[in-house]
């Protein structure tokens, strides 16, 4: 019997192929995500093929419905095995637009709507002694992007609040995995204007990945191989090393000024 997954940011991207591959390897799934045409289009999809499949529509930042609705979905498709938190926003934030009311509504989404979908399976998952919860960050959550400041504060707190929330967890059977994918070619990756060609991956490659680390539960999934390395020299880079990087490779990298 496979696990169940509820997976959040369901209808575009990389949300959308893993459902697609999730459902292709037989895992019933509860999906979730704020546009209703895509969505429905989606399930009615995945229910043609054979899969076991019900969607909500709700805003991730909405806690209330958020908890209302997966219960629901639980009751349609069965108790939750495994959250894959996949909504997300990303957009430039440069130093001449600066404004709080962007990093207000880049953390709610990113960091407060996976903390809600967290809330809204964790009980069932305590009560059961099992689970998987599977946070989608960015290499930006590493180090701060100085053309993505809202976006690498967000995803540097998913990481964070990730890694705080792992110990406890594992007390009560429960794991987490936290993702880190490369460039993907999807919408949110597109909107960044890169002056040089950037090398991105399929969403169906990123939604192997995904359902890979669903079966293997791993701590980190990190993604393509070549992110690996970018990540590791990321992390390890003494911060004058880094500054001095963004500063030089930053204005050479996109079509904006920061
Ligand atoms: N693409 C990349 O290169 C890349 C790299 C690293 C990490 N990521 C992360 O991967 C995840 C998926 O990104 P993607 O590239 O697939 O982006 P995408 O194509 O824009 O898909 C994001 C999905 O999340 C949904 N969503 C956004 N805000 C939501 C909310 N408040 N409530 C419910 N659903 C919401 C969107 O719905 P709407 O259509 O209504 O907006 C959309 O269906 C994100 O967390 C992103 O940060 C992406």
């Amino acid at each position: 019997m496979k696990d169940t997954v509820l997976l959040t940011g369901a209808a575009h991207g990389i949300g959308r192929a893993t459902a697609l591959e999730l459902a292709r390897k037989g895992h019933p799934l509860a999906l979730i995500d704020r546009d209703s045409r895509a969505l429905d289009a989606l399930v009615d999809d995945l229910t043609r093929s054979g899969a076991k499949v019900a969607g909500a529509v709700v805003d991730v930042r909405d806690r209330d419905a958020l908890v209302t609705q997966v219960a629901e979905l639980a009751d349609r498709v069965g108790p939750i095995d495994v959250l894959l938190a996949c909504a997300g926003i990303g957009s430039l934030t440069l130093v001449p637009q600066l404004e709080t009311s962007d990093l207000k509504h880049t953390l709610e989404v990113n960091l407060v709507g996976v903390a809600h979908s967290i809330e809204a399976v964790l009980p069932g998952m305590i009560a059961r002694g099992r689970g998987h919860l599977i946070g989608v960050a960015s290499m930006a959550g590493y180090r701060g992007f100085p053309w993505m400041i809202s976006y690498s504060a967000s995803k540097a707190a998913l990481i964070a609040y990730l890694e705080a929330l792992r110990p406890g967890l594992s007390r009560r059977g429960i794991s987490i995995t936290t993702v880190c994918p490369g460039f993907v070619r999807t919408r949110m990756c597109s909107e960044i204007p890169y002056q040089h060609k950037v090398r991105m991956i399929e969403p169906e490659a990123a939604a192997r990945h995904l359902a890979r680390a669903v079966e293997r539960r791993p701590r980190n999934c990190v993604f393509p191989w070549d992110m690996k390395i970018s990540l590791t020299i990321l992390k390890y880079m003494p911060d004058f090393a880094f500054d001095a990087l963004m500063r030089l490779a930053g204005p050479r990298a996109l079509h904006v000024d920061f």
